[in-house]
């Protein structure tokens, strides 16, 4: 194998953040979000990660149920959808986003092979092992962390180091894999190997690394040399 650890992260990466307003926009009870869901989608995903970047900067962490409200909020009230029920829904929708079609095949080469696997996410525990039963990935993953441990956000250092005090390994053992640009250009300035997942075909991010490998899905992780 190319590396011996394989890290995921979570939301974006293994589960389709847009699958919770794609979802309901295709229920009967939320015909008003049919002709909005791709905008919902967007602005709720920029202003969670928003928040997690302020949070962070400024040392007042909330986890990442609650921003993920608070993004959920701002973009509902921008786009005056106001009805609770939708809130509901959409949060609900959240514990149990889809997994990209690719990620079961993809984990289970890999743990194939021998690698060990795991998440390392902004996820609350709770989100994730929601997330994780909810996608049916539990048996091809070794350890899911979350930054509640630290309580910070990527791209934190601290974030990154634990990988190293889970599996007790070197930077150069890991393959850190995410489909967001800056936290694989994060985990690249901290040291990993990265691979960025750039589904939708973004220009790489102005940061202090970039990411070493760029793919257009999961599909080609367990083939990397
Ligand atoms: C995560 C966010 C960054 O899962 O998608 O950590």
């Amino acid at each position: 194998m190319f590396k011996s650890i394989y890290v995921f992260d979570a939301y974006g990466t293994l589960f389709d953040v847009n699958s919770a307003a794609r979802i309901a926009s295709a229920e009967p009870d939320f015909p008003e979000l049919a002709a909005h869901w791709p905008a919902v989608a967007a602005n709720w995903r920029r202003k969670q990660l928003e928040y997690t970047w302020l949070r962070a900067v400024s040392g007042r962490h909330a986890d990442f149920e609650q921003v993920t409200k608070d993004g959920l909020d701002w973009t509902l009230e921008a786009a005056k959808l106001t009805s609770p029920a939708l809130r509901e829904r959409l949060l609900a929708l959240y514990w149990e986003l889809d997994a990209y079609p690719e990620v079961t095949a993809m984990l289970a080469r890999l743990k194939a092979a021998g690698a060990r696997t795991a998440i390392l996410s902004n996820g609350t525990p709770e989100m994730l092992a929601a997330a994780v039963t909810s996608a049916g990935i539990t048996e091809y993953l070794d350890a899911v962390l979350s930054i509640e441990s630290v309580g910070v956000y990527k791209p934190h250092d601290t974030v990154y180091d634990m990988v190293g005090q889970e599996f007790g390994c070197a930077k150069s053992d890991v393959l850190f894999v995410s489909s967001n640009g800056w936290d694989a250009a994060g985990a690249s300035g901290y040291g990993f190997t990265t691979a960025w997942v750039n589904r939708a075909g973004d220009p790489v991010d102005r940061l202090y690394a970039t990411p070493h490998h760029i793919l257009s899905d999961l599909k080609t992780i367990p083939d990397l040399t």
